[in-house]
């Protein structure tokens, strides 16, 4: 259909768009949902089979377990069949060195990372940049104790960035730990409440903060999200003494 909008009505249309959150196009012509719930049902089955049992205990996908290198683990992880696959841009792993003494977990890729295939690029990404500037530590650091390596618990953005749902996150959980496992960090920090759910079982990131944990029997020290960060400035105090107490630790 040969469209009727001018070049500033179409920018409008599509402002008004992201204004209402749009913030994937997943399709070229518009899907009239209303139009599809008036749509009448289909006549019922009269005889129907039963339905089959769903598979108590459904075999694993893969066992993250097999990966023996940190880029088999990535191609065994954007091989697996997520739901979240479709609708997403890029696979987003990690980034800085595997090396570094220090590994920080985040949520999930956000519209950023999707575009660009790294974790924490984004405006949050940046102000974790500077916190980590803050106290001597750079990404790709040639000293592994001022380097950082950064990767998520959901390697796939969420659509419009919700939160993870619980069946998400038990599906990458082990992917995570395994992830940690090959890394071998000497100690994580865990940002915001969805590392805190997913490797700790619990959240409650206002008391989770500043106290030490144990995953895979390493130190853990959860803290805010730098996103958190972004809306609740004041809340940067605390933030920088969980990073004084990580500096702390890396001390040689
Ligand atoms: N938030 C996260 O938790 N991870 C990212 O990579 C970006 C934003």
């Amino acid at each position: 259909m040969e469209s009727s909008l001018t070049y500033m009505q179409a920018l409008d249309a599509l402002r008004w768009q992201v204004e209402m959150g749009v913030s994937d196009a997943i399709g070229d012509a518009p899907l009239d949902r209303h139009a599809q719930s008036r749509a009448p049902a289909a006549a019922p089955a009269v005889a129907r089979a039963p339905a089959p049992e769903p598979d108590p205990a459904p075999a694993p996908v893969a066992d993250p377990g097999a990966a023996a290198t940190l880029a088999e683990l990535a191609q065994m992880m954007e091989a697996l069949p997520s739901p979240l696959k479709p609708a997403a841009r890029r696979f987003v792993f990690a980034d800085g060195r595997p090396e570094a003494r220090l590994m920080i977990l985040g949520e999930a890729p956000g519209r950023d990372e999707d575009r660009e295939g790294r974790p924490f690029v984004g405006r949050a990404g940046q102000l974790l940049d500077r916190m980590l500037a803050a106290i001597g530590i750079a990404r790709d650091h040639p000293d592994p104790g001022q380097a950082v390596y950064i990767a998520n618990i959901l390697p796939w953005r969420p659509p419009a960035n919700r939160t993870p749902s619980p069946e998400e996150i038990a599906m990458f959980l082990p992917f995570a730990l395994r992830h940690i496992r090959l890394a071998a960090p000497e100690f994580l920090l865990l940002m915001g409440n969805t590392p805190c759910q997913a490797l700790l079982g619990r959240a409650g990131i206002t008391r989770l903060r500043g106290n030490w944990h144990e995953v895979q029997g390493l130190p853990a020290l959860p803290t805010f999200h730098p996103a958190y960060l972004l809306r609740n400035p004041a809340a940067k105090r605390e933030s920088w003494a969980d990073l004084l107490a990580i500096s702390r630790r890396l001390q040689p």
